[in-house]
């Protein structure tokens, strides 16, 4: 008789234990393992007692029937996405709860339903009525999407059978559905596993788009969208703090397009808006004058994008000072404030040090060193940057200030955002008319423009 395998499997990683523990060794979380009956048919066949079919094997360069993409037409969507869908694709949409995700998908499924294609949005979490609610609040009653309540995978999979495949197909969200032949609960990897699975391979036979939606959550019980990442062609992230109205929507996989492209969106009474111009809005509310305070020429994917680098750093007596980071490494803090301390004598180990990214915006580019040094620096003397200023270059531990990649195109958007100076390290010869260019060869240079008499 089939027995039902007992195995303890991490939520968040999907490793597999014969036995319970309290941390995954695979992924390191604690409390993230939960029993899952595996269903399993008796003792494990070999493969060598039935022939398999012969598969047709192909060479690179025969010639490809490539599908056009699809643009949806919400342009930072499609940017995040690297240019478009890719028919018979699979996206997953991961993000906190609350976040914008179903905004973002009823958005993206109506604006192809007004380009007239044939959208469905499945949602397993919401009612029809609550999803036809939220439509009208944003003003997309009108588009002709199909929608449907249904959790049970069988009956969706059989609904899009019928008739002509659809465009894109929007599962809201991954974790509420079940396949009636597993036997574990609506959430746990197994089912996800096997909905994604067999979602996904609908998705390559009909050549249809499908987006899943996932959550991420720290609580073990429901299975986080990770052990999906491996199983689909894109993973977009919505990020972004609960407290701004940015959001952000960054693409950490994605077999189509380059990765670590951003598409930046704001939370509006009226759903979500594109924001065209993300530097004008991380720079809104920045004051010049104020000490402890520089504006970093980043680049986000393909894109420049400044941001300004607060920090403040504060005299304490307290014998382990506090280091708080939001936005930005923290290991990568700590080694900034080595080299200020090793290479140029500032003193910050007995410092309080704060330090944050205006608007929300995670920063991940090491370009940004100089910059967060600048604002410490800063800080530290009291004394503001020269207005109107950009910077950006990488932090060597010897403290040489290293070139980085794209100088054109960070000085490019700042002059066009009326920026008038750029601190930037030695390296290949930019030009620029508008902007004045201050090289930086060592952080000891940088600690001399505040403190020009020396660190008493
Ligand atoms: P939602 O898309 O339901 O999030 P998720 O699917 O990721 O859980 O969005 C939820 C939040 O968005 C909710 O807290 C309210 C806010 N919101 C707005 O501010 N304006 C809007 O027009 C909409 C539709 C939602
Ligand atoms: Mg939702």
């Amino acid at each position: 008789m089939a027995k039902a395998l007992k195995s303890y499997v991490c939520g968040d990683c999907g490793a597999v234990y014969s036995r319970w523990q309290g941390k995954c060794d695979d992924c390191g979380d604690w409390n993230t393992i939960a029993e899952e009956k595996a269903a399993v048919s008796g003792a494990p066949k070999g493969l060598s007692g039935k022939k398999g079919r012969s598969i047709h094997l192909t060479s690179l360069d025969e010639p490809i029937e490539e599908a056009p993409r699809i643009l949806v037409g919400i342009d930072e969507l499609d940017r995040a996405l690297g240019g478009g869908l890719v028919p018979g694709s699979a996206i997953l949409i991961g993000g906190d709860p609350g976040i914008g995700k179903s905004t973002l998908v009823l958005q993206a499924m109506a604006a192809l339903a007004l380009k007239g294609k044939d959208c469905v949005y499945i949602s397993g979490e919401e009612a029809t009525a609550q999803i036809q609610m939220r439509a009208r609040r944003l003003g997309l009653s009108a588009a002709p999407i199909k929608l449907g309540c249904e959790t049970n995978l069988r009956d969706i999979l059989s609904t899009l059978d019928h008739g002509k495949p659809p465009c894109a197909v929007v599962i809201d969200s991954i974790q509420t559905l079940y396949a009636d032949h597993v036997e574990s609960a609506p959430g746990t990897v197994s089912q996800v596993r096997v909905c994604a699975h067999e979602i996904i391979s609908y998705a390559k036979r009909k050549g249809t788009i499908v987006l899943l939606v996932g959550h991420v959550t720290k609580d073990g019980q429901i299975a986080g969208p990770r052990v999906l990442e491996h199983m689909v062609d894109t993973v977009l992230y919505f990020e972004g703090d609960r407290g701004h109205q940015f959001r952000i929507l960054r693409a950490v996989k994605n077999r189509f397009g380059g990765t670590d492209e951003i598409g930046v969106f704001e939370m509006t009474g009226a759903g979500l808006e594109q924001v065209t111009n993300p530097s004008a809005l991380f720079l809104a509310d920045h004051n010049a004058r104020e000490p402890g305070s520089a504006v970093f020429a980043g680049i986000e994917g393909s894109r420049p994008v400044l941001v300004e680098i607060q920090a403040l750093v504060a005299r304490s007596s307290a014998a382990n000072p506090r280091r708080a980071v939001v936005g930005w490494d923290s290991g990568r803090l700590a080694m900034v404030l080595a080299v200020l301390d090793a290479r140029a004598g500032l003193g910050l180990a007995g410092c309080d040090v704060y330090l944050n990214v205006a608007g929300g915006l995670k920063v991940s580019e090491p370009a940004a060193d100089i910059a967060v040094a600048a604002a410490l620096i800063s800080s530290l003397s009291q004394i503001p940057l020269p207005e109107e200023t950009v910077i950006f270059g990488e932090i060597s531990l010897s403290g040489d200030i290293r070139s980085v990649s794209q100088s054109e195109a960070r000085l490019k958007e700042s002059a066009k955002l009326g920026f008038t100076r750029a601190m930037l390290p030695k390296g290949k010869k930019t030009n620029s008319s508008t902007i004045q260019l201050h090289t930086i060869a060592r952080v000891a240079d940088l600690v001399a423009h505040f403190f020009p008499d020396g660190i008493e």
